[in-house]
Formats: C-alpha cells, sequence, structure tokens
C-alpha cells in the first residue's frame, strides 16, 4: 500500500466522532441549567430553578448566610424544590424551582441545589439594596440565539468583566433559535458558565421562543422562576420588579399588546420610583425598513410617552441602533421623553438601512450594554464583544422636562450612515 493511501485511510479510521446534542446536553442527578432569578422582591428573596434527570425523588436547596470561611456550613437551611417535568425531542427531565425568602436587603448568601447525596457546587449572590437610592448597574443583551455556546460564550463573560458589580442581566429576547431544540437551551445555560448562576437573570422572550401555534416554547416556565404581576395569562414574561430606585419592566412583544398597554398605563400611573425601564423584543423603532412594527408602536408608545419612560431596551433586529431622548409624533410637550435600544449580542447579523431615527448605528457587532444608575444619573456604555466602548451617554432628570442626553465625548464618530440625520420629533 502507498504510504499516502495508507495515512488516508488511517485518518479516516480514526477520525474523531462529534458527540451528539442530545448525549452532550442529556439531564443527569447531577444539578445542572442552575439559574438565578427573582419572582418577588430582590431585596427579601431569591429564586433558583434548575434541572436533574427523572431519578432525582426530592430535590431541595440549602441557603446560608456568607462567612468568611467554611462556617456558614453549620447555618445552612434546606428547602424543599417545586419540580415538574418536561419532555423534549430526545429526553426527558426534571425542572425544580426554590424560592429563599426572609432574606436580609444587601446581604452575601450562599447556596446549593440538589437532592441530598449529589450536590452544586456553593454558589455567592447578593440580595439587592432595599434602599431606593442605593446605585445600581447591571447588563442588557439582545438576541443571543445563534452558536451560543461557540460565539455568545464571550460575550456574556465579557460583560462581567466589564461590570463586575451587576445585580442582573437583561436578556431582551431570542435567547435560542429553535426553542424545541432542548439543546439549544442547553447551549445557552452552558455558555455564561457560573454568571447565570451568581447574578440573575431577566428574561423577555422574543419570537424565537414563540416558535408554533402562537404558543410560549415549554422550556420557558420550567426552567425560569419570575414574577407573575403582569397581564393575566402572560405570568413570567409580562412583568416588573423595583430594585434600587428603578422599575424594571418586561413586556411581551408576542401576544396581548393591547392588554399590556392599559396594565402599563395603570402600573406606571401609580409608580414611586423616578427611573423606568421596559424590556422587549420587537423594536417599535426598528433599525431596517422592511421589519417595522407600526402596530406596536402605536400601542405601546403612546403610554411610555405619556409615562415618561426613560430607556426601552429591544433587540430582534440583529444591528445596533440609538436613538437620542425622543417622544412620539406630534412630540409631546410633558416631561416625556425615552431613549430607545436595539442590540444584539449573538453573531446573528442583519443590515442597518434606517438610520434616520437612531443617533448610532452599528453592524456585524456583537454587543452588550452596561447601565448604572446613581441618584438622578443614568450612565450608559455599549460595548462590542472584544470590550470596546462604542456608544456612551448620560442621561440626567430635569425636573418637569425630558431627560438631559450627554454624549460621552471622545467617541470614534459612527458610520456616515448612523449620521444621517436626527428624527424630527427628537429632544435632547
Ligand atoms: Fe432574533
Amino acid at each position: 500500500m502507498r504510504p499516502l493511501l495508507f495515512l488516508a485511510l488511517a485518518a479516516q479510521l480514526f477520525a474523531a466522532e462529534k458527540v451528539k446534542p442530545d448525549v452532550l446536553h442529556r439531564p443527569s442527578p447531577i444539578p445542572d441549567r442552575i439559574i438565578l432569578t427573582w419572582s418577588a422582591d430582590p431585596s427579601t428573596t431569591q429564586s433558583v430553578t434548575w434541572r436533574t434527570d427523572k431519578s432525582v425523588a426530592e430535590a431541595c436547596a440549602e441557603i446560608a448566610p456568607s462567612t468568611a470561611g467554611p462556617q456558614f456550613l453549620k447555618l445552612a437551611q434546606r428547602i424543599a424544590a417545586r419540580t415538574e417535568a418536561l419532555k423534549s425531542e430526545s429526553y426527558e427531565a426534571l425542572y425544580h424551582a426554590v424560592e429563599f425568602t426572609g432574606l436580609k436587603p444587601d446581604t452575601p448568601y450562599l447556596y446549593r441545589v440538589g437532592d441530598g447525596a449529589n450536590w452544586s457546587e456553593w454558589n455567592q449572590f447578593r440580595t439587592a439594596s432595599a434602599d431606593p437610592r442605593a446605585p445600581l448597574e447591571f447588563i442588557y443583551v439582545g438576541d443571543a440565539q445563534n452558536d451560543i455556546w461557540a460565539m455568545w460564550s464571550r460575550v456574556i463573560r465579557q460583560s462581567l468583566l466589564d461590570a463586575p458589580r451587576a445585580r442582573f442581566i437583561v436578556h431582551a429576547g431570542d435567547l435560542v433559535n429553535r426553542s424545541a431544540r432542548d439543546e439549544e437551551w442547553g447551549e445557552w445555560f452552558m455558555a455564561p458558565g457560573w454568571i447565570i448562576r451568581s447574578i440573575p437573570s431577566l428574561p423577555t422572550p422574543g419570537n424565537h421562543e414563540y416558535p408554533s401555534k402562537g404558543a410560549l416554547n415549554a422550556n420557558w416556565k420550567p426552567q425560569f422562576t419570575l414574577p407573575g404581576n403582569g397581564v393575566p395569562g402572560l405570568e413570567e414574561t409580562n412583568y416588573y420588579i423595583d430594585i434600587h430606585g428603578l422599575r424594571l419592566i418586561s413586556l411581551n412583544s408576542n401576544e396581548k399588546q393591547d392588554e399590556q398597554a392599559a396594565w402599563l398605563d395603570q402600573l406606571l400611573a401609580a409608580n414611586p420610583h423616578p427611573w423606568v425601564i421596559c424590556a422587549f423584543h420587537h423594536p417599535i423603532f426598528s433599525t431596517a425598513r422592511g421589519r417595522d412594527n407600526k402596530r406596536l408602536r402605536e400601542t405601546w408608545q403612546p403610554v411610555f410617552d405619556r409615562h415618561a419612560v426613560d430607556m426601552v431596551l429591544t433587540g430582534h433586529d440583529h444591528t445596533y441602533g440609538r436613538t437620542n431622548v425622543m417622544s412620539g409624533a406630534p412630540p409631546v410637550k410633558s416631561k416625556s421623553g425615552t431613549v430607545y435600544v436595539v442590540s444584539v449580542s449573538g453573531p446573528k447579523m442583519y443590515r442597518h438601512d434606517k438610520a434616520r431615527v437612531h443617533a448610532r448605528i452599528a453592524e456585524d457587532t456583537q454587543l452588550f450594554q452596561v447601565i448604572r444608575i446613581a441618584g438622578g444619573r443614568l450612565s450608559y456604555e455599549a460595548r462590542t464583544a472584544a470590550g470596546e466602548l462604542f456608544d456612551a451617554f448620560d442621561l440626567v432628570k430635569q425636573k418637569n422636562r425630558p431627560n438631559r442626553l450627554v454624549p460621552k465625548p471622545g467617541l470614534s464618530p459612527p458610520s456616515p450612515r448612523g449620521q444621517a440625520g436626527s428624527p424630527a420629533s427628537t429632544s435632547q
């Protein structure tokens, strides 16, 4: 046999075999897909959800106040979990959830999840402060969606390096591409690693979490433990939390838009907090001509204007677009004005062809955003996957007037297409 032919045959014989996704993401008795979320007050409660295989009979969690050494082990309290089964295309799993309650505000705790024999590591989190004036830092990301393990991991990990004191992470929909494929959710939980075990996530569903017949993907509710304080029927997708003087609202842009407009109007009429940010998937100021969500804009923007919502965080368009402070047409003359953001964190990219409404745009760029609030000032940063600062400004509260937007000096100028003029209704 010729040496080259022999080598080719040998290479074929010993070629690495790709591990099949349904093997890689199969559940076991060891807890995985562990994620912190909130279902109630973030200063006194903390929810955790995780997955095992069907062999686990009695899942539970343990929690203790954090100590400098191992002394906390003596303080641990055990809490039984609520468990539900979920059958995917490839296997059946159990999802377990515990809500820790009666916690002290602004205090570090340790927890682990398991079944008495098999345990996760002890993970640390910190409860929110009960003081509405406490400063706040959080992360917001647009669609992760594609090649999540391979190419989203670096973005979500870099975000924490730039915002190490982040109190939570907002995921603005399309977390995965084919939500009926459990393996994609497996990638979504693997990519951030321990980050989502220590920092709560606040996800809002995108159209890819509504794969067929207008129904929310079956994974969503078992794997996320979120508030049920929104429109009836939209539990854990339309909800709000109050944290450090911010009312953070998840709207579900996939269904019941009219009902949510009425709910939001009522919710914001009685809002005691100085800052309001809404997160949902479909932008009401799209970055592409063919992707306009006119009906959604007509339904929700009057409510944002009426209540001076400070920022709206969205995804869906796989580009970056950020407006100045703006209100609807004709401009509302009250203390109104909102900054609208479209962003993308995963590697799927579209074109930007509607720059007129956006002050800053990007294509072919994976981004994450860091938002910090201290008193009457909100500081916003959009950073690229490589960690470079791409967009930044401050929003400053003004009495009975729209927020003043102060751009950060020294940023590289946006592309000429991004300079295509400010919208008529912009006020800065
Ligand atoms: Fe998407």
